[in-house]
């Protein structure tokens, strides 16, 4: 194989044969093809678009391209999820061990977040003590002993992906779906469980803003994962307003916590429950997806979810009081109330610009290498649907200042419009695939 007669090829709109993307993917990870030309053929291939064979070749080279957590170990069924990203979004806080409770054996890859995204990793990090980089090892035996794990990918996993992702961040080439597709699956697919459920999200908190486009990812996604023999869904699911009140680390742990405890309702909780059953049915721990979901409902009520987390936090070295006691959890010192000025129903909601007015008071990054202020968060009280009079309390902003305060509830009112009639909630799932 010649790097230049596959980037070539590609620029001229071919298909690429499966042993040829694999070898310049494979040759990329051994430093055989260089970075620009890596970046040629990523932009030639973001122009042209990929064939479904060739994305599924693409994540098959990517999975090939490191090591593959090797699961066989554990009686099963092993079941992972993963969210496409969005605002407000700690589901897997809660999901993990409500799954657990319904004896999946969860093994969750996560990530930090970027941008105006959170990462659940991050949130972890709240949790004095926590845990978050486990060897294969000792992954395996905690989910053995407990039913689940929640940690980073270790850096021998899917090295492709590392590098490629890094270069299509900076070459404008990020939002293709067979890239973002091959790129998500080859590390769930590395990740080694049997069942993959995906929460993809649309709106305007979300990567692909329109339905379309997050079908069309989510059904590449579940292509993807089922060649590879993988039991794999997706939910569409809503993210046209951050999905729980609280937008930040310590306030997403305090307010899964919350509803593990029973004391919170709403989208936020409905939706872990979904996922939780749709995940029993892609695993076979239930017949189908509403068997599923009143099981994971019933386990919520039940309160037995709550004593799994408290076991999922000290054994990865966390702090457990934090269940009974949340207020050991950082805090902030400033707490801002943001009111609407002129009221109506409201309407829209930025849920980006949420999301980045919660990530420029530190609770996000603007760069991979800031650190964030784990105590710092926006509480987003209202929701698309709501009637609101002039002053009405929208949102409250915990920050280390009142000057960040502030300019960060300004923030907020400018992602949202009212209107003078009335207007109806978003659905929570879009589709499920
Ligand atoms: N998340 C990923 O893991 N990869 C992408 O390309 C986009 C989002």
């Amino acid at each position: 194989m010649r790097a230049i007669e596959v980037i070539a090829a590609k620029r001229d709109g071919e298909e690429l044969p499966a042993e040829t993307l694999a070898e310049f993917v494979l040759a990329y990870t051994r430093d055989d093809v260089a970075d620009y030309q890596m970046a040629a053929f990523l932009m030639a291939g973001y122009l042209n678009g990929f064939t479904r064979a060739e994305a599924v070749a693409l994540t098959a080279a990517m999975v090939a391209s490191g090591e593959e957590l090797d699961l066989s170990r554990l009686a099963g069924p092993t079941v992972d999820k993963h969210s496409t990203g969005g605002v407000g979004d700690g589901t897997t806080l809660v999901v993990a061990p409500l799954a657990a409770e319904l004896g999946m054996q969860v093994v969750k890859l996560s990530g930090r977040g970027l941008g105006h995204t959170g990462g659940t990793l991050d949130k972890l990090d709240a949790i004095p003590g926590m845990r978050t980089e486990l060897s294969g090892d000792e992954l395996i035996a905690q989910v053995e002993s407990i039913g689940l794990a929640v940690c980073a990918q270790t850096a021998d996993l899917v090295p492709a992906d590392k590098a490629m992702y890094g270069l299509r961040d900076v070459t404008a080439t990020v939002d293709d779906v067979a890239l973002i597709a091959s790129s998500i699956m080859s590390k769930k697919l590395a990740g080694g469980a049997h069942a993959i459920q995906l929460d993809v999200k649309t709106g305007s908190g979300a990567f692909m803003k329109a339905l379309d486009g997050a079908r069309e990812l989510a059904e590449l996604c579940v292509a993807l994962g089922r060649e590879h023999g993988r039991a794999t869904g997706a939910l569409i699911t809503d993210m046209s307003q951050p999905l729980a009140d609280a937008v930040g680390n310590a306030s997403e742990v305090r307010e899964a916590i919350e509803v593990l405890r029973g004391e919170r309702s709403g989208r936020f909780a409905d939706l872990c429950v979904a996922l939780v059953g749709h995940m029993a049915a892609l695993s076979g721990v239930a017949p189908d997806a509403g068997r599923g979901t009143e099981m994971a409902r019933a386990a919520l009520e039940g309160g037995t979810g709550l004593e799994r987390f408290r076991r999922f936090v000290e054994a990865q070295g966390g702090e457990p009081r934090i269940v009974e006691d949340p207020s050991l959890l950082p805090g902030a010192p400033v707490c801002h109330e943001v009111r609407a000025v002129g009221g109506g129903w409201l309407e829209t909601v930025d849920a980006e610009a949420i999301g980045r007015a919660a990530a420029a008071i530190g609770a996000g990054r603007q760069r991979k290498d800031d650190v964030i202020d784990l105590g710092v968060g926006i509480d987003f009280l209202a929701a698309i649907g709501d009637e609101l009079d002039a002053g009405g309390v929208v949102a409250r902003v915990m920050a280390r200042d009142e000057a960040a305060a502030e300019a960060a509830g300004r923030e907020v009112l400018a992602a949202l419009t009212w209107s003078e009639a009335r207007v109806d909630a978003p659905p929570l799932i879009h589709e499920v695939i």
